[in-house]
């Protein structure tokens, strides 16, 4: 499928990024696309006009225009599951009606919608209250996507949040649960219980365990108990009333379900009207994605500089660096995002993928990062393309001197990938620390940045509600556009299913009601290693 691009490739593998800047005074301005005030820059790439004329006729071929249509038309494109893939119209807040199967979706999704407002607004008002008096506290217990998300999003949005401190328990490691519920208040606490199937074993275990030590508090479980989920009948049999159900269907997957109920913790946190802003900046992405020419469609440049760098160039995984401490759970939700829905090797016909899948994505925050995994980054073996993230100002006026070197630092960095140390430079280097002769040499060799290292650099005015839902929604769109050209369905993820499987059949080998007989020596040597030691 990438055979001419492999080409290419081949022939200007040697070139140096900076000649492509040394030849071309426009290079900045031509390898770069905006929307509203958010810039792209690619030009710290291998990627020339005939480079990114073979990346977007792969979009014609794919034809990515009609699938794009299809997703935002409600059409059933996560074909596995037969579903359609609509998180789209959960920020769809005057974008007129989406039909699913003949049905307006619309009307429903703003009705739970303007009740998710209503109950935010109660919570943060002391309007609703716990047996002991306002909610001081909410605890978001969900998983993956019930968790990545507003968590996330609750983080990045800090210097928004005026409501009642939020928490998230995702782990089913009893660790979690109990240092999260340690020193709160089980008559002031919220507990909102995320899961879209309700049947996560990680969540329900800990739903039942937040349960009963609300109630074992003196809490009032009907009252200081929410439920966001697609199973309705599953809510009920937990004893959570209707009215404290905030429903949503089948067609939000987990990874992208954000943007309605299972934001709730994040709309409490930082209120209706920021998170209408972090919705209107969802939808502002999509009606960029929806009309721009691919030369000048963010998400589709996204996608096409990872397709150029991991299915053409052969560049293992991808860093997300975003320069901003508040970001710092982005990597881990973009993780979700990007492997859950493209780390597949069947393509939707069923057939063996043609291509490799989605690559591994991985990241922190600057600076944190240059001080701990940079080095390879710069002088390692495999060449890791960057994705930068920073904002023009933050949100401390008062330590602006602060920001400045953060961005310094962002725009070195990736300066220093593509520029690189030359042999010379780094002799003069050590010449300057008093080296000569052999050692000199050996100094120097140490020294050498090779550079030509690939980067992209996202940069905005400043990181606001309607910013993140822009970029969250980017990159949503990224992953999508990925997946239909390299054939993958993106919205189902049956690669976790057997781990589930396995995890119920063995809970009896490891309570000690059924021998080790049927598993694997591995497995039956560790149990019984575990046992020995207090399992
Ligand atoms: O890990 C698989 C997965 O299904 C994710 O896709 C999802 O986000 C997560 O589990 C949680 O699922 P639920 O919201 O149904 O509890």
């Amino acid at each position: 499928m990438f055979e001419s691009l492999k080409k290419i490739q081949a022939a200007t593998e040697s070139r140096r990024i900076t000649d492509l800047f040394d030849d071309d005074a426009e290079r900045a301005e031509r390898y770069c696309a905006g929307t509203g005030d958010m810039r792209l820059d690619y030009s710290r790439t291998n990627i020339d006009d005939a480079t990114r004329l073979a990346l977007i006729d792969l979009c014609d071929t794919a034809d990515v225009a009609a699938r794009r249509e299809a997703m935002f038309t409600g059409q059933a494109i996560n074909e596995t599951e037969g579903r359609a893939v609509l998180h789209t119209a959960l920020r769809n807040l005057d974008g007129g009606s989406v039909l699913v199967d003949g049905a307006d979706v619309m009307p429903g999704i703003l009705d739970t919608l303007a009740r998710m407002r209503r109950f935010a607004d109660r919570v943060r008002s002391g309007g609703l209250t716990g047996q002991g008096g306002a909610i001081t506290d909410v605890v978001n217990i969900g998983i993956g996507g019930s968790d990545l998300g507003p968590a996330m999003a609750v983080k990045a949005l800090a210097p928004y949040h005026d409501g009642p401190r939020c928490h998230f328990v995702s782990n089913v490691d009893g660790a979690d649960i109990a240092d999260c519920l340690a020193g709160l208040d089980p008559q002031r606490t919220l507990l909102i219980v995320a899961s879209k199937t309700f049947t996560t074993i990680e969540t329900m275990t800990n739903a039942r365990t937040a349960r009963a030590w609300l109630s074992e508090g003196g809490g009032d479980a009907a009252r200081q108990i929410v439920a966001l989920s697609t199973a309705a009948e599953l809510t009920a049999g937990f004893g959570i009333a209707d009215d404290h159900v905030f429903g949503f269907e089948d067609w939000v997957g987990g990874r992208y379900s954000l943007w309605g109920p299972i934001g709730l913790s994040l709309m409490i946190a930082i209120g209706p009207k920021a998170f209408d802003a972090f919705l209107r900046g969802g939808q502002a992405m999509d009606l960029h994605f929806r009309a721009a020419p691919w030369s000048e469609n963010l998400p589709v440049l996204l996608a096409l500089t990872g397709i150029w760098h991991h299915q053409v160039c052969g560049y293992g995984t991808r860093a997300v660096l975003p320069y901003d401490q508040r970001l710092g759970l982005l990597p881990g939700y973009l993780q979700q995002l990007e492997m859950e829905s493209n780390g597949k090797s069947v393509a939707m016909d069923g057939t063996t993928l043609e291509e490799v899948s989605g690559p591994v994505v991985w990241g922190a925050p600057g600076t944190n990062g240059q001080h701990a995994f940079y080095q390879l980054i710069h002088q390692g073996t495999d060449i890791v393309p960057c994705e930068f993230m920073i904002a023009a100002t933050g949100h401390e006026p008062e330590l602006a001197h602060h920001h400045r070197l953060l961005v310094a630092n962002c725009l070195a960095q990736g300066q220093a990938l593509m520029r690189g140390q030359s042999l010379e430079r780094a002799r003069a280097r050590a010449g300057e620390k008093g080296f000569s002769g052999d050692e000199l040499e050996r100094q120097a060799r140490h020294r050498v940045f090779v550079g030509n290292r690939p980067s992209v650099t996202l940069a905005y005015p400043r990181m606001t509600p309607f910013v993140l839902g822009q970029i969250v929604a980017l990159y949503e769109h990224r992953v999508f556009v990925e997946g239909v050209i390299l054939g993958i369905n993106s919205f189902d993820q049956w690669g976790v299913e057997l781990g589930k499987e396995l995890a119920t059949s063995l809970g009896p080998v490891v309570d000690g009601d059924q021998d080790c007989a049927g598993q694997d020596g591995s497995t039956a040597a560790l149990v019984r290693f575990l046992r020995r030691n207090g399992l």
